[in-house]
């Protein structure tokens, strides 16, 4: 077990009772296989991250969250985990992650690890060993195995669908030859779900959060953490057709948010609380309000849970503020953070998804064929001030990597490039998430743009990406870069991660609220808005011209000395 790095305590990020770490961290994602390539294989790699640190340093994060790394077909990039407890050799070996890990503790950067309990791959050992094994086995009771129906079991055992598309059961074919059992995958036919009322998978994963502490991690984001459990008998169930297929809970959905799931996050806290340094567990759920969301962070749960209703918020004053309200409320109502989110691995980039010009469904994707193809200038600009908002706001903050730098969405990816098990499952009818996933450009003038020195690349990136290049920003005051590394650095120093909101009387169509010492005024309206006299500007999301702010802009202000 490894002791607090004590640089991490130099970097202001030492843990007390109410003011824990997570509390008010602001967390970078990595997507390891886009971020940066260091032996030039066009799939970013551990050495690749190891290499970039001083780049998050300067931006000012304090922690970084590393999407799955671990062994994996790589059916769903990574989120398909063959085994637990090693590193795939695309992304390098177990050697490469503990130095990544000391090189980021030494900088007094905290790391989290991305945990997938929901399912594992069909390469894992388990599973393997299930396919091999009779029905009724105890390696098949690991996993939701049950027969079809109908007169030769041709009929799956219930009607789910996968949240990619298409039947949440495949039938397998025995180790006889004869068609068998079926069993359970929420996600890809390469996804099976495991079944979470067996001991023996609460056991396997208690060792490999073990495995993890012992090697000194921060904590685990965790995938489907509302998927783990099923409802008893595993009835029917027809989703709606527009609706999304990653959110509801036990009210409705028999395979989200049923109770029985908080029992594993309970053990799992207590095991965290074994080790030193406050480690922490954060919750991916998708659940249908914030009342429900705060369930999975109540004192003996999780730390802390993206707060997704936040991301699904429209650019619309009057909706934010309620949101802000209630997530501030309901959080504090258990003593939890709010975590805030506007961009991940499987949404569209908020840079282009809040100037969407029509609805697009999460899960969806934006291709060259989608309606409503978003206005860029006025997406970046928005997403510019949506940040600025947002790292203002008290609580934990998740940056996805690539939003420093004011990406958009990768719209017109060639179909035979795409990658996502949602384009081939809709067969082409959603395009899914490989818009947001496309490798960062760090230099201009680079083969892939400074992605590795060979050019090559697992998506491509747009010709146009030059001028998002880091370098290029970096030496520029009025770049996105430039914006989020001023913001970390003010909201820093004026603490705002541990501060409290307090709404200000505003104009029609501006927000307006203290945190501390700090005002925060957005301008969602054509009229411009005076700065108040006496304040003076701390950040703007863009350059002003003069003593007003425009529409979608925002602006930190603090007393004129
Ligand atoms: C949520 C992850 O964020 C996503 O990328 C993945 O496809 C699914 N869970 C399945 O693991
Ligand atoms: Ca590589």
């Amino acid at each position: 077990m490894t002791s607090p790095d004590v640089s991490l305590l130099a970097h202001g990020l030492a843990s007390r009772p109410g003011r824990e770490w997570w509390r008010s961290a602001v967390i970078y994602q990595i997507y390891p296989r886009s971020f940066a390539d260091a032996n030039g294989d066009g799939i970013g790699d551990l050495r690749g991250i190891a290499a970039h640190l001083d780049d998050l340093l300067d931006l000012g994060v304090d922690a970084i969250w590393l999407s799955p790394f671990m062994t994996s077909p790589q059916k769903d990039a990574g989120y398909d985990v063959a085994d637990y407890c090693d590193v795939d050799p695309l992304f390098g070996t177990l050697a490469d992650f503990d130095e990544l890990l000391a090189q980021a503790h030494g900088r007094g950067i905290r790391l989290i690890v991305d945990l997938v309990p929901n399912h594992s791959s069909d390469q894992h050992v388990w599973f393997q060993a299930a396919l091999a094994a009779e029905p009724g086995s105890p390696e098949r009771a690991r996993y939701m195995f049950r027969d079809g129906k109908g007169a030769n079991g041709e009929i799956a055992p219930n009607n789910w669908e996968s949240v990619f598309g298409g039947p949440a059961w495949t039938r397998i074919v025995e180790a006889d030859g004869t068609p068998g059992q079926w069993y359970l995958h929420l996600f890809d036919s390469s996804q099976p779900d495991f079944d979470w009322s067996n001991p023996e998978v609460w056991a396997e994963f208690r060792r490999i959060l073990r495995f993890w502490l012992d090697r000194g991690v921060d904590g685990f984001r965790v995938d489907v953490a509302h998927g783990l459990v099923k409802a008893e008998g595993l009835p029917d169930y027809t989703p709606h057709p527009e609706g999304g297929s990653m959110g509801g809970d036990e009210a409705d959905v028999p395979y989200w948010g049923q109770r029985g799931v908080h029992d594993v996050y309970r053990d799992w806290h207590k095991v965290l609380a074994e080790y030193d340094g406050d480690r922490a567990l954060c919750a991916e759920a998708w659940l249908p309000t914030i009342e429900k969301t705060a369930l999975w962070v109540r004192p003996d749960e999780m730390h802390q849970a993206f707060n997704f209703a936040y991301l699904e918020t429209p650019w619309k004053e009057t909706e934010l503020k309620d949101v802000i309200d209630e997530s501030l409320r309901d959080y504090a109502a258990i003593g939890a953070p709010s975590t805030w989110v506007l961009s991940n691995h499987d949404v569209v980039r908020h840079a282009s998804r809040l100037a969407l010009t029509a609805e697009n469904p999460q899960g969806s994707g934006v291709g060259p064929r989608s309606a409503g193809q978003p206005i860029p200038e006025l997406g970046l600009r928005r997403a510019r001030a949506a940040t600025a908002l947002m790292l203002a706001l008290p609580g934990s903050s998740y940056l996805y990597q690539g939003e420093e730098l004011g990406l958009p969405e990768v719209i017109d990816l060639p179909d035979d490039a795409r990658q996502d098990p949602t384009w081939f499952r809709t067969h082409g009818e959603k395009y899914g998430r490989d818009g947001c996933r496309v490798p960062l450009p760090w230099e201009a003038s680079a083969p892939a743009y400074g992605f590795n020195d060979t050019g090559a690349a697992w998506l491509p990136q747009p010709a146009e990406w030059a001028r998002f290049a880091c370098e290029v920003q970096r030496g520029d005051d009025s770049s996105t870069l430039s914006m989020y590394r001023d913001a970390l650095r003010a909201r820093r120093a004026h603490g705002l991660g541990l501060g409290a909101l307090e709404w200000l009387p505003a104009q029609a169509d501006v927000l307006a609220f203290r945190n501390g010492e700090v005002t925060v005024l957005t301008n969602f309206g054509a009229t411009p808005v005076e700065i108040p006299e006496g304040s003076e500007v701390l950040l703007s999301s863009e350059p002003l011209a003069g003593t007003a702010i425009p529409q979608d802009v925002t602006v930190w202000l603090v007393a004129a000395p």
